[in-house]
């Protein structure tokens, strides 16, 4: 898709669609809207006025121009009250819009900003579409295949200076919005597809083309690492697994960097302790971590961000086999702690683990994890937002203060010595699993003993991971969720 600005005035606009963003009861009054009302006489003032649309956020109105104007098509998109409104509901709004029949049979678009509309918006704008339309048809035969890209995206500018910092939120919103969609199609693709393996070859052809660092570790040099922890949920599979290191290093020469560490488990049957058959499909996600790691760094290599960042990506599949571990089970991570299994459906801590104690290596300034960890969070903040650990106050509030800006909702939990308690073997250090309650954060608690004296926060994306109902900028199926709060924290990264 091409995206760029328009400098013409509405009404020798060349597209098929023109878009103008409306705030609620208040956009009868806009200068803009009262231009148009004179191509449409009067007939916006009755939509307005029979309460057919009224400037609701995510509420839409198609109005034929009849050819009044050079656009086929105006169309009024709804923003809500205007005293709450923020780039999240530009971004809902203008994924509402991508949708919608009258766009999809548009050749181009155009959206025409009002006088709030700045860099940030605009970047807003274009993400909400790109993530808006987004779908996934490389699985069908062509027979099925639905075309929705449209060819030409614009937004309207009014000065040569307002298209200057308008042609930079287009650069950014597609990159941003790009990594999601890298995020959702590795999360999305079937444990037959992304295996440890590929995931670890898409990671070094990723980095050729957008030019960072990748190493791989591969069976011998985990097992040379003593990764005991990973080897262990590696181990029932078939599938050898793998860790992948990518680095973007923008920041100083030298200078520590932010480490990301996500889980990798491409594909979580649950192993001998085996997850019971309904929605275990949705298991090929249990990588969106990892996928979501992974497209941070393609993003913020892309972005050109100023920071060393290095991300960790251990990979293994969880199966249940004759050679599988098996509840009781004790291993030796590589730091040395040993563990008890219980369940082995609790993988993903085990993966982290060596995962995190292998992050000292980088002399970190901060360390970040994000995983698919525990079903345990929909009982925290259900579908709704993403319930986060951290050991460093600062740290904290970067990640709030970034979720605010970029509208991927997160709040922290706290881990209290009961649930350090509670991850306690009696017969070797850990457990891996100390049962249901407070799932989430006795999960947080045996990562806890694996990191070193760095600020650390853990993003537990499990629930948010899929969406199953569709909303304005997320279509049915695997998010994205996590890429934007990590991209808009590296971004506006402070000290910590
Ligand atoms: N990958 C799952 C967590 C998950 C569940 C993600 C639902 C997305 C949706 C994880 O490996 C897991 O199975 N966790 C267990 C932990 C328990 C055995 C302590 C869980 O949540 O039930
Ligand atoms: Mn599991
Ligand atoms: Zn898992």
């Amino acid at each position: 898709m091409k995206i760029f600005t328009n400098l013409s005035n509405l009404e020798n606009v060349k597209a098929s669609s023109i878009v103008l963003f409306c705030y609620e009861d208040d956009f009868i009054n806009d200068p803009v809207i009262k231009k148009i009302e004179s191509i449409f006489i009067g007939s916006i003032k009755h939509l307005f006025e029979s309460g057919e649309f009224t400037g609701k956020l995510n509420q839409t109105v198609v109005l034929h121009t009849g050819s009044s104007i050079l656009a086929d098509r105006i169309i009024l998109a709804g923003l809500g009250d205007k005293k709450k409104v923020n780039d999240d509901c530009f971004r809902q709004a203008s994924g509402t819009i991508s949708r919608l029949p009258a766009i999809i049979s548009s050749s181009s678009v155009a959206f025409y900003p009002n006088n709030e509309t700045g860099r940030k918006t605009v970047a807003a704008i274009i993400e909400g579409f790109l993530l808006g339309s987004f779908i996934i048809d490389e699985f069908k035969s062509d027979a099925y295949k639905k075309n929705l890209s449209l060819p030409v995206l614009m937004i309207c500018a009014r000065s040569k200076k307002e298209a200057t910092s308008f042609d930079k939120g287009i650069e950014i919103g597609q990159i941003i919005a790009e990594g999601v969609i890298l995020a959702r199609r590795l999360a999305a693709d079937p444990g037959n597809f992304l295996t440890p393996q590929k995931f670890a070859s898409r990671a070094s052809a990723l980095a050729k083309k957008y030019n960072f660092g990748c190493d791989i570790l591969d069976e011998t040099k985990i097992k040379a690492e003593k990764m005991g922890a990973l080897l262990a949920v590696a181990q029932g599979s078939e599938l050898p697994p793998r860790v992948v290191v990518v680095k973007h290093l923008g920041g100083k020469k030298g200078g520590q960097p932010i480490v990301l560490v996500g889980k990798g488990i491409t594909f979580d049957t649950g192993g001998i302790s085996l997850k019971k058959p309904l929605e275990m499909d949705g298991m090929k996600g249990d990588m969106s971590g990892g996928g979501i790691v992974l497209s941070t760094v393609v993003t913020a290599a892309r972005l050109g961000l100023k920071q060393n960042i290095i991300g960790i990506i251990p990979l293994a599949e969880n199966m249940p086999s004759g050679r599988a571990i098996k509840p009781g089970d004790i291993v030796t991570s590589r730091k040395g702690k040993t563990i008890e299994i219980l369940n082995t459906d609790a993988e993903g801590r085990l993966i982290l683990s060596d995962a995190l104690d292998y992050a000292n290596k980088f002399n970190p300034k901060a360390v970040i994890d994000i995983a698919t960890l525990t079903g345990a969070t929909k009982y925290i903040l259900g579908y709704a937002g993403i319930p986060f650990v951290g050991n460093n106050d600062k740290l904290i509030e970067l990640i709030r203060a970034a979720s605010d800006r970029c509208g991927e909702l997160v709040w922290p939990l706290p881990i209290w010595d009961e649930h350090r308690g509670m991850v306690k073997s009696s017969i070797a250090d850990l457990k891996n699993s100390a049962g249901p309650y407070s799932g989430t954060i006795t999960a947080s608690a045996f990562l806890e003993n694996f990191i070193g004296s760095w600020p650390w926060a853990h993003i537990d994306i499990a629930c948010v991971d899929i969406e199953k109902k569709g909303r304005p900028y997320i279509p049915k199926g695997q998010t994205g969720i996590g890429l934007r709060l990590l991209v808009e924290l590296l971004t506006e990264w402070k000290k910590v």
